[in-house]
């Protein structure tokens, strides 16, 4: 078993950014320039946040963050995404989800200008990704594929089972990894909670992407021996044996499965700190973007 290490390759892809930054900085160009909405006080988006914003301070960006309360009406939450559309400075930006429940989270996500929609959420970009369009990948999808090459994980002709269809992580990544393209050309089946023998197509899966966000979920039984794994949840539990006083739990029973894996993906320290690097790399590609 092989450690898929998120944190080393993220890192070594800051180092990367951070080394066009200087350059940039050398030839008197523009610096990228995120920004990052965050509403309200929720644990994981605030840290989430927080890395973001740190990732492009020890990359050289410039990054700029928003804060509102819980409280913030939908219309002036729509306002400052128009004016981070407009203004000039700004080359990306990101609305922190989940929104609170009065925000309507897709006008939220339709109002991003897609030029500027690193997060790669907006349907204009989406449809991008599925015709090989330019334009951005969500991140964690992103960071995913970049993991794999990265670690030299052929995808070509293995057959990928996903857990979990959501916009952001399951669908975008099994359209990525059905293409006819390297990484891709895999055979792809996308599974949710009404799939039916679960355990015996995940047997079969010489890749296991696991994207639900139920700690534990994948036990050794739906590992095939040698099955690459990618854990990309990350829900918060209680542990008192914390200063903080929870730790993150992927959705993947680590312990149990590894032994049975040929690679495997740790949380933390896996997806998350890619889906970071993706973010970075989306940012300087929509400065270079712009200039087109
Ligand atoms: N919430 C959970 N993951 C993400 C992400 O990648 N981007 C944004 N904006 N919100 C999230």
């Amino acid at each position: 078993m092989q450690l898929l290490d998120g944190k080393a390759t993220a890192a070594q892809i800051r180092l990367e950014l951070s080394e066009i930054v200087k350059e940039r900085k050398l030839e008197g160009k523009k610096i990228p320039h995120l920004a990052a909405i965050l509403v309200g006080n929720d644990g994981g988006s605030v840290t989430y946040v927080g890395a973001k914003v740190k990732a492009c301070e020890e990359i050289g960006f410039e990054s700029t963050l928003i804060r509102y309360d819980d409280s913030v009406p939908e219309n002036v939450l729509l306002a400052k995404v128009k004016a981070l559309n407009e203004d000039k400075s700004i080359d990306g930006f990101i609305v922190q989800l989940p929104l609170p429940k009065h925000i309507d989270e897709q006008k939220v996500t339709l109002a991003i200008d897609p030029r500027k929609d690193v997060d790669g959420f907006h349907p204009m970009n989406l449809g991008n990704m599925l015709i090989d369009h330019p334009g951005f990948i969500c991140a964690t999808p992103l960071g995913i594929m970049e993991l794999m090459v990265r670690n030299n994980i052929k995808t070509e002709g293995k057959n990928c089972v996903i857990i979990g269809r959501s916009n952001i992580v399951g669908t975008p990544l099994s359209l990525l990894l059905g293409k006819n393209k390297s990484p891709g050309n895999c055979t792809v089946t996308l599974t949710h909670s009404r799939t039916k023998n679960l355990t015996e197509i995940c047997r079969n899966a010489d890749i296991l992407i696991a994207a639900i966000g139920q700690p534990g979920f994948v036990t050794a039984d739906m590992v095939k021996d040698g099955a690459v794994v990618i854990d990309v949840g990350t829900t918060r539990i209680e542990d008192k044996t914390k200063s903080k006083g929870w730790s993150l739990a992927g959705d993947v029973n680590f312990d149990e499965v590894a032994p049975k894996t040929s690679y495997i993906s740790p949380v933390p320290g896996g997806v998350g700190p890619m889906t970071i690097a993706s973010l970075m790399m989306n940012t300087l590609k929509a400065m270079e973007l712009k200039g087109k």
